[in-house]
């Protein structure tokens, strides 16, 4: 079977990672969490004590640092960083790194690279930018309050376990403000995705949905290479 690039986007906590978790492992592709590069280049920047709003300096460091992700997790430049990027000053560290230009070129590339063989790739910007001519497009989207519920719930990210629903909401709030709103690559609906509201459906439900989709891209014609 042709090789299919699967682009999911959407705010954080809207189950994307999940989903392509079970897609990947369905289709024997690996899977792509971009948000996860985002955030270990922030962490890199954050433990090397460089300015987070230096574009030509953080995206030297994007460029020149080794990144490697697969199922057990993300290593930069040899740290295994797979936990410390999930914790509410990564979270904020990220979103700013994800404003800048330079930066995005730099992972973008490293991203377009990466989908040769079939990918499940997670992110923001994946149906609009990364991939445009992508053979599946989700996009995924549910309530503030079950994107809070859902992070507090995510054991994996330190934030979960504080109790504060409130003030995780809060902070998710201001991050989807900075990633919708940034000039570059913003967080928006590409027209051809499918628009997935997941905050009435459990994680079965929603995979069942994509299955049907990509069951469905499979079985047509090869129109040509969906990479870019
Ligand atoms: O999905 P996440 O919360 O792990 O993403 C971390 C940050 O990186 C978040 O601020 C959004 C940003 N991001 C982005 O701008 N583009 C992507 N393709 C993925 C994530």
């Amino acid at each position: 079977m042709r090789p299919i690039i699967i682009a999911i986007d959407g705010p954080s906590g809207a189950g994307k990672g999940t989903l392509a978790r079970r897609l990947a492992a369905l289709l024997g592709y690996p899977h792509v969490d971009t948000g996860a590069m985002y955030r270990a280049v922030a962490w890199k920047a954050c433990h090397d004590h460089l300015p987070l709003d230096d574009d030509a300096v953080v995206s030297a460091l994007s460029r020149e640092a080794q990144i490697e992700q697969d199922a057990l997790g993300i290593r930069i430049d040899g740290h295994d960083v797979t936990r410390d990027i999930r914790t509410p000053a990564i979270d904020q560290a990220a979103a700013q790194v994800a404003r800048l230009p330079g930066v995005r070129a730099v992972l973008v590339a490293r991203q377009r690279a990466m989908g040769a063989g079939g990918v499940v790739m997670e992110g923001r910007d994946i149906g609009t930018v990364v991939f445009p001519d992508a053979n599946v497009k989700v996009y995924l989207d549910a309530s503030a309050e079950e994107r809070a519920r859902r992070r507090m719930a995510d054991a994996a990210h330190t934030a979960s376990g504080t109790g504060d629903v409130a003030r995780v909401q809060d902070a998710m709030a201001a991050r989807d403000r900075s990633d919708s709103t940034r000039p570059v690559a913003p967080l928006t609906l590409a027209p051809d995705a499918v628009y997935l509201d997941t905050t009435e459906l459990d994680a079965d439900g929603v995979f069942a949905q994509v299955v049907t989709l990509v069951r469905r891209t499979q079985n047509e014609p090869d129109t040509g290479p969906a990479s870019s």
